[in-house]
């Protein structure tokens, strides 16, 4: 495949290569010379127009540990402050010889633009897109929930995932309900009413107000950041009201089976959707999901550019 857009793109199968690549990819990182020659001579763009701090950092590790030369773009500070459309920045990435351009937008559907424009002959990674889909970003928490749940080189069979939040404006939530979903979890979406899409019944997962009924049997616990910046007063209940109801605490957190997880995408709103107490436990997975991040993104960027050749046996000899 050429471009990674939605989680949707991904097979059973596709999705256990990426996972099972990355798990290659980790083995790297644990090496005094965390680096690779496998994408030596070719360029990944990074082309960020909305803010991140994980998304970015670990795509440029990635393409980095793969011999990648990488350009970072922010719009900020960009000629796209000046009014320059997304087909003139294409068109100039184009013309720097871009073999992957890594894109973050706030316009849903921006990625997908981009893949089918004809702008640009190099595969499209979604790097976060609006409200819409967040692909590595499942991949990076099905990593992260194999490795704790049901162990390396298996699906999420049966496993009990419950997400809970700000759904509605959640890309996060969407492009892991429908990766969840094809490696065979359950997934529980626990939201307020006015924090959920419209359509989402029709979404392959269940829909709970009450995140108390659920915890008992949870295997991991996603908590999603309130985004405060997408809404206005009218979808939301107060602050108080939302921590009291859909917030984790530590005695939310004992309700908990022993071997459940907590998870969170960053950056977290500490005090709002999950205590101090919660964040810094040694069952939240957070700091881990960031490190995974890096093997997962190495993963994609490998099996889109890297061809057919074995990512670590032909390389281990290797290593630059
Ligand atoms: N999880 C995530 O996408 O974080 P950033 O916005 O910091 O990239």
């Amino acid at each position: 495949k050429r471009h990674l857009i939605s989680a949707a793109d991904l097979s059973r199968d596709d999705a256990l290569l990426v996972l099972d690549t990355a798990e290659e990819m980790a083995r790297v990182a644990d090496r005094p010379i965390k680096k690779l020659p496998t994408l030596r001579g070719r360029t990944v763009v990074n082309l960020f127009f909305e803010d991140s701090t994980r998304t970015r950092i670990s795509f440029e590790a990635a393409a980095k540990r793969l011999s990648a030369d990488v350009i970072n773009f922010s719009a900020k500070g960009s000629s796209v402050s000046k009014g320059e459309s997304l087909k003139d920045t294409a068109l100039t990435l184009e013309a720097m010889g871009a073999d992957a351009v890594v894109i973050r937008h706030g316009s849903s559907g921006a990625p997908h633009r981009l893949a089918t424009s004809g702008w640009i002959n190099g595969s499209v990674v979604n790097a976060g897109d609006g409200t819409h889909e967040h692909p590595t970003q499942a991949l990076l928490d099905a990593f992260t929930m194999r490795r704790h749940l049901s162990g390396v080189g298996r699906d999420l069979e049966g496993r009990r995932i419950t997400i809970v939040g700000d759904i509605l404006h959640s890309r996060v939530a969407r492009s892991n309900v429908l990766l969840l979903n094809t490696l065979g979890a359950h997934v529980t979406l626990v939201a307020p009413p006015t924090l959920l899409p419209i359509g989402v019944e029709q979404w392959p997962c269940e829909v709970s107000y009450d995140l108390d009924a659920v915890l008992a049997r949870t295997d991991a616990l996603m908590m999603l950041r309130v985004q405060s910046e997408r809404m206005n007063a009218a979808f939301f209940p107060t602050e108080r009201e939302y921590t009291r109801r859909y917030g984790l605490d530590g005695l939310r957190m004992a309700v908990l089976p022993e071997h459940a997880i907590v998870m969170h995408p960053g950056p977290m709103n500490r005090g709002m959707e999950i205590t101090a107490e919660v964040a810094d436990s040694p069952r939240c997975t957070v700091v881990e999901q960031v490190a995974n991040g890096v093997s997962t993104r190495m993963a994609v960027l490998y099996l889109l550019l890297g061809g057919s050749e074995p990512a670590i046996a032909t390389t281990s000899a290797t290593a630059v």
